[in-house]
This record gives C-alpha cells, structure tokens and sequence, in this order.
C-alpha cells in the first residue's frame, strides 16, 4: 500500500466579516498519495490560494483537519509550524520571492542553511539542483539580473533543498509568457518525477493541468474529481 503524504477531513474555511459570512470551502476531503502529482484548477475566486494556504499552515481552516507527514497542521505552534514548513514543505508562487541581495546560488542554499545544514554541504546540493534547472551559468546572478522565467526555475530549486514531502505550487506560471511557462512547467515535473516527489500544484493552464496524476477542480466551495 502506498503512502499517504497528505490527508483533508472536512475541511471548511469561511471568512466573517462584520456584514456577512463568506464560505470559501465546504467540508472537502481528500488525500494524496506520496510520489503523485495532483492538479487543483478552478475559476478565479474559487478558493484555490485559500486551500494550499491551509495546508501550508500560512491559515488555518474554520473546521477539519490537516494531516501532512506526521504534523496535524492547523493545530501547530509557532514552534512546531515553523520545523512543518521547513522539514515537510516546499514553497512555488506565482511570484518568485527570492531574496535580491542573495546570488542564484545563495538563494537556494538559505532554506538548508535555515535547518541548519553545514555551509559546504548546502552548497553542493543547491549546486546539484540549480544545474537540474539548467542554471548552472548563471548561479552568480542576482535575481535583478536573472529572466521571469529563470528566477522561477531558481524558486524551484529552492523549493527541492530541504528535500520536503511535498511541494505546493501556486500558479507557478502564471507570471510568464507561454514559451517560458512551457519550460518552467516542463522542469517542475521532470524534477519532481525525478525525486520522487509530491506535488499539488493550482493552476488556470489547462494544458499544465492535463499533466497531473489527479485532477480536481474547485466550485462553489467544493472540489470535485475532474
Ligand atoms: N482574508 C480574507 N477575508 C475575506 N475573504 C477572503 C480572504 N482571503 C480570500 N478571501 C476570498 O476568498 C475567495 C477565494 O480566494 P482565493 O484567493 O483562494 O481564490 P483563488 O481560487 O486562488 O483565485 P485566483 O485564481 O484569482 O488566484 C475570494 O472570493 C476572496 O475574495
Ligand atoms: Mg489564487
């Protein structure tokens, strides 16, 4: 029997405001197991953001539970969620979000430098990851200096360093233009298959989509196998 890496029971989410109560997500279950690649797609609005949110601990759901490794997510402490983002998790937005006074390279290193891995020994894997993307020459460069589509490449590295259950992507290409999304998209799933990894990644591209394991998509609070 294969592994569970993550787990949904009844999660809901719901927003109150003072005027009204809004329901993002009703009662949603799921699991995936390690190794697959998993496709949420869903109109703007949808809740998409809000989920991967959830399981990544950035919010906590209004009723459920989060099971990913050996972490509950939404009942963590500071302490606790802080070692499940670093040692469970690996983070891909729609925005790169590296650091512009660190190199390529560096940015890479600093998730394993943050968990506490040896400078040499952090650097020899960004080094292996960064020429997985195809980067090698330019692992110098300062984000400034680096392409749209580049830095994402770099983002996906860095995702990969602490080696994490699993990787949650966020429009991943939603920033690029189409010859640059192919080929963020083409790397993420090479890399990911490569490394045996599980990915749950949301996107609009339908194409993107086509490539996963699973296929959900996410409407009026629900999702729903596609
Ligand atoms: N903190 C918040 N308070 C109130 N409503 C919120 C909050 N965060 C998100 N929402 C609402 O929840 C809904 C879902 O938002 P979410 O960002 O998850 O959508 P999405 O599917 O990721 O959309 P997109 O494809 O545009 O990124 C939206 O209607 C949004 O306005
Ligand atoms: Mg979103």
């Amino acid at each position: 029997m294969s592994e569970t890496a993550l787990s949904l029971k009844g999660v809901s989410k719901t927003y109150t405001s003072a005027s009204e109560k809004l329901t993002i997500l009703r009662n949603i279950s799921f699991s995936v197991e390690t190794g697959r690649i998993v496709v949420i797609t869903g109109e703007s609005g949808s809740g998409k953001s809000t989920l991967l949110n959830l399981i990544g601990g950035l919010d906590t759901p209004t009723s459920g539970t989060i099971e990913a490794g050996n972490y509950q997510v939404g009942s963590l402490g500071e302490e606790r969620l802080t070692e499940y983002r670093r040692n469970v998790l690996g983070l891909v937005f729609q925005f790169h979000y590296l650091l512009k006074e660190f190199t390529a390279l560096e940015n890479v290193m600093l998730p394993a430098r943050i968990a506490g891995l040896p400078k040499g020994e952090a650097r020899e894997k960004a080094e292996m990851l960064i020429a997985e993307v195809g980067l090698s020459d330019r692992k110098e460069h300062y984000p400034t200096a680096l392409s749209g589509g580049e830095r994402q490449r770099v983002a996906v590295a860095r995702a990969l360093i602490n080696d994490p259950l699993l990787i949650l992507a966020d429009e991943p290409t939603g920033n690029l233009d189409e010859g640059n999304s192919r080929m963020v998209e083409d790397l993420l799933f090479s890399v990911v298959r490569k490394h045996g990894k599980t990915l749950l990644l949301v996107t609009h591209d339908k194409n993107l989509a086509a490539r996963g394991d699973r296929r959900y998509t996410l409407h009026a609070g629900e999702l729903l196998p596609v």
